[in-house]
C-alpha cells in the first residue's frame, strides 16, 4: 500500500491511432493493458508479457515498442500506432497486404507485432540504420540492401509460434520494394 497521501493513479491522455483518449490509470499500468483492457483496443496481442516475444509490438512517436515493458503513464502525449491505426480506411497497408499476398501468419496471434515491427523495420532501414547482420557499416557505404538476413536480424525479436518466418521474411522484403518510393 503506498504511503498516506502518495496518490498511485493519474488521470492520462493517450494519443492513439488519431484519437485522444483521457483516462484515470494506475502508476503501474502498463501500455499494452491499457490499450487492451482500458481502450479495447484487443489487436494488440499478449504474448510473454516480459519483452521477450514481440506480440505487443506498437508504433510510438513512430519507433516500435514492446508496449508489455513500457508505461501507459510515460506514453502519455505521445504518438501511439497500433495495428488498428495502420489501415487506411478499408486499403489496407502495403505491409499488411504483403502478409496476406505471402500467407505471413497461420494462427495470426504474433501478426499484429509482426506488422506494427516490419513498419518500423522499413522507417530504420530507409533512414539507413544498420543491424548487427551489416556488413559493412561506415557511413560512406550507404543504406545496406535489405537482405532476407537483414530482414530475419532486424525482425528477430518477433517470435512465431507457428514458425510462418519464411512467409514473413517474403512479406516484409516485398512491402519494402513496394514502399520504396514512399520512404525514399
Ligand atoms: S507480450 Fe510484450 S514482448 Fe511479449
Ligand atoms: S502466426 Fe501463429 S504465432 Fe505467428
Amino acid at each position: 500500500m503506498a504511503p498516506r497521501g502518495i496518490s498511485t493513479s493519474s488521470s492520462i491522455t493517450l494519443h492513439v491511432n488519431g484519437e485522444k483518449y483521457t483516462l484515470p490509470v494506475d502508476h503501474r499500468t502498463t501500455l499494452l493493458d491499457a490499450l487492451r483492457e482500458r481502450l479495447d483496443l484487443t489487436g494488440t496481442k499478449k504474448g510473454c508479457d516480459q519483452g521477450q516475444c514481440g506480440a505487443c509490438t506498437v508504433l510510438v512517436d513512430g519507433r516500435r515498442t514492446v508496449s508489455c515493458l513500457q508505461l501507459a503513464v510515460a506514453a502519455e502525449g505521445r504518438d501511439i500506432t497500433t495495428i488498428e491505426g495502420v489501415a487506411d480506411g478499408d486499403a489496407l497497408h502495403p505491409v499488411q497486404q504483403a502478409f496476406v499476398e505471402f500467407d505471413g501468419f497461420q494462427c495470426g496471434y504474433c501478426t499484429p507485432g509482426q506488422i506494427c515491427s516490419a513498419l518500423g523495420v522499413l522507417q530504420e532501414h530507409a533512414a539507413g540504420w544498420p543491424s548487427a547482420a551489416t556488413q559493412d557499416v561506415r557511413p560512406e557505404a550507404g543504406v545496406p540492401a535489405l537482405t532476407p538476413e537483414e530482414i530475419r536480424e532486424r525482425m528477430s525479436g518477433n517470435l512465431c509460434r507457428c514458425g510462418a518466418y519464411v512467409s514473413i521474411v517474403q512479406a516484409v522484403a516485398q512491402a519494402a520494394e513496394s514502399t520504396k518510393e514512399q520512404l525514399a
